[in-house]
């Protein structure tokens, strides 16, 4: 499959997803508590995206069972929302998509819920800055592993673990198209970037070692070595010049 370049009505139309996709995950943020049962954000999710008229893009994609993914500590993604109860402390990782008019939008964030565990913000925010580095190479001139690079070579700097098992992608009409977009690797590598391309970047990032398992639930996906992680994503539409992020308010 060829990498699809996008017009700029289609691009609008991912915005407007994206929009919603953030203003979404904004109000779960703000319901994010000790005592939350995790359940209760995918109930927020169905009622915001009915309000909205847009489609929960996770609910039903290879069986998932929800419309948001929750991952909590040690889970980097594809957490299922459950009976978990939210304690003091916690890091938590929601990663949400929607389908408008057929496109979808994809994004991630990770907040720490009250008092932050002994280097958790930096965590949170070397993920998050990770991210933003790999944006700023997403540019016409640079190969896709400018990205690659740029995130890894931040990551890795600041004596944290990117998760190689996982990877960014390319999003459209389905939310994984190509290419793949590695959190690591040369700069040299992969296709030239072009306008009207649109991805998703999505550094996960682990205190510890980056190696990861698959829980029972044949979801949940944790570190190996039990060290806390976080996710941030934006999906972003390649322009003349510098990216333009759709999944903001
Ligand atoms: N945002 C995730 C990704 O980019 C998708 C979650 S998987 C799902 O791959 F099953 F929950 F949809
Ligand atoms: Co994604």
């Amino acid at each position: 499959m060829p990498i699809i370049i996008k017009s700029d009505e289609e691009i609008a139309i991912m915005r407007h997803a994206g929009s919603v996709v953030a203003r979404t995950l904004r109000r779960l943020v703000e319901e994010l508590r000790p005592g939350l049962v995790v359940k209760e954000l995918d109930k927020i999710v169905r009622r915001e995206f009915d309000k909205h008229k847009v489609i929960p893009t996770f609910l039903g994609y290879h069986g998932y069972p929800a419309t948001v993914c929750v991952s909590v500590n040690d889970e980097i993604v594809h957490g299922i929302p459950g009976r978990r109860v939210i304690e003091d402390g916690d890091v938590v990782s929601l990663d949400l998509g929607c389908t408008y008019e057929g496109f979808v939008a994809d994004s991630a964030l990770t907040v720490i819920v009250g008092a932050p565990k002994p280097g958790t913000e930096r965590l949170v925010d070397v993920t998050r800055e990770s991210l933003d580095e790999g944006i700023r190479q997403a540019r016409p001139g640079n190969r896709l592993g400018a990205i690659s690079h740029a995130i890894q070579t931040y990551v890795e700097s600041r004596g944290f673990g990117v998760v190689r098992e996982y990877v960014g992608h390319g999003v459209g009409r389905q939310m994984h198209e190509e290419p793949q977009v590695p959190n690591y690797g040369p700069p040299d590598r992969g296709p030239l970037l072009k306008k009207g391309m649109v991805l998703a970047l999505e550094p996960m990032v682990t205190m510890g070692d980056w190696r990861t398992r698959q829980m029972e639930d044949n979801w949940t996906v944790k570190t190996v070595d039990g060290s806390l992680a976080a996710h941030f994503e934006h999906t972003i539409a390649i322009t003349d010049g510098e990216a333009r992020v759709l999944t903001v308010p």
